[in-house]
């Protein structure tokens, strides 16, 4: 570095006749220099991308754990469901409006349900509250209402009716949970 800069010095000075071959030499250790940083830089960014890979690597790590536990408390919440009824033929009219006017429909009626959902006619329980749809038809095990109604998912504030609600409506039986499941299974009709 000193010679750069002593040659740096000698091709600055006004006689170039003279400083000729220094000035040669500064070309020559100022390509040096220029390769040396290149090579530097170069070795610097290959590192950062060995970072950047582990980086990718422990995210896919993580997002793969993840993954498998979301799979494995969705296969546990299923397995804590009640089991679904196996009564033929359940309709809403004939066998979930009365279950859902007593136990939901004072919070999921009128003008101001909460969560945007009405459960009050077949129609708007198909429809879903602000959070999308709560039945899958033909899956009663994903379905919202049925893991709300069962106290099965992560969220407490989604356990229904609200544990010690003001209106002392009490949660559903397993029974009545293995109707409203066999409903949804059979296509929420
Ligand atoms: C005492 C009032 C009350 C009763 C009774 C009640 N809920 Fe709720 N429900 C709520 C409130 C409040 C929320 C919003 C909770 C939140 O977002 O934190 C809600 C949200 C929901 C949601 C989520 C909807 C969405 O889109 O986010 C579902 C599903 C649900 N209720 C189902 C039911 C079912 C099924 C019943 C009857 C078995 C029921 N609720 C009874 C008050 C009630």
């Amino acid at each position: 570095m000193r010679r750069l800069i002593l040659s740096a010095r000698l091709a600055g000075t006004a006689d170039a006749t003279i400083h000729t071959v220094p000035r040669a030499i500064f070309l020559l250790e100022t390509i040096w220099f220029l390769r040396r940083l290149t090579l530097t830089l170069f070795a610097k960014l290959t590192k950062s991308m060995k970072i950047s890979n582990s980086i990718k690597f422990t995210t896919v790590a993580l997002a793969v754990t993840f993954g498998l536990a979301a799979v494995a408390a969705a296969e546990d919440a299923a397995s804590k469901l009640p089991p679904a009824s196996t009564k033929p033929g359940v309709t809403y009219a004939a066998d979930i409006k009365s279950i859902l006017d007593t136990s939901c429909a004072k919070c999921h009626s009128g003008d101001k349900p909460k969560a945007r959902l009405k459960l009050d006619t077949l129609e708007n329980a198909l429809k879903g509250g602000k959070d999308g749809k709560v039945i899958i038809a033909g899956d009663s095990a994903k379905s919202p209402l049925i893991l709300s109604a069962a106290h099965l998912t992560g969220d407490k504030d989604l356990w229904m009716p609200p544990p010690h609600n003001k209106a002392g409506i009490k949660p559903l039986t397993p029974d009545q949970i293995g109707l409203v499941r066999v409903w949804i299974d059979q296509g929420a009709k």
